[in-house]
């Protein structure tokens, strides 16, 4: 009699011991540490029809094909001044970094500063995560970590071009929940 219920209690020990691996396991899974914006993730490019493929689908940024060096650099997705650049999550995910690889083939024009703003946004509220200045320009491939949040679609607005024309060029985006 002692020891069936010394088992049982052993037993509800194990029991709430696991749910409560479970239940971080399950948190620690909401940070996604893997690359949101991507085919595979089924993200997609919202802002399409005001955008640009260069060459065209091998322009499409949420693309991994691309360390093939062309002889006029890398295909991109671009936008004209006062546009943007939004791209869709298949879902919500809580994440705190956003990578954007933006043109950096200079055909003997040197460094490309972009002027950009971008929105992290949730339910249509936007949060604006970065604004490019000379401390942080926005130059090659950048890499912007905000405060944790949830996303569902990101936004890069071209302000004000770049140091050599009017264009947004993006090569590629990632976003994930980097571990610090
Ligand atoms: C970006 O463009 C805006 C609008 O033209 C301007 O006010 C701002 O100073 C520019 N930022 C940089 C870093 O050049």
């Amino acid at each position: 009699m002692k020891s069936g219920l010394t088992l049982i209690i052993v037993l509800a020990l194990i029991q709430i011991t696991k749910q409560d691996c479970f239940r971080q396991s399950n948190s620690f899974l909401k940070r996604n540490h893997q690359n949101v914006l991507s085919y595979q993730a089924g993200a997609l490019i919202s802002s399409k029809l005001k955008n640009g493929f260069n060459n065209g689908n091998n322009g499409v940024c949420l693309r991994d094909n691309l360390y093939k060096i062309l002889n006029d650099g890398l295909p991109y997705t671009a936008c004209g001044k006062g546009q943007s650049i939004s791209i869709r999550l298949l879902q919500k995910y809580l994440l705190n970094t956003l990578k954007i690889w933006l043109w950096d083939y200079g055909f003997s024009e040197g460094d490309r500063y972009y002027n950009i703003t971008v929105y992290a946004i949730l339910n249509q509220g936007k949060k604006n995560i970065y604004v490019s200045n000379s401390e942080n320009p926005a130059i090659s491939q950048m890499t912007i970590q905000f405060q944790e949040q949830y996303v569902d679609e990101f936004e890069v607005v071209n302000v004000d071009g770049n140091t050599f024309n009017q264009g947004l060029h993006i090569i590629k985006v990632e976003a994930y929940y980097k571990f610090y």
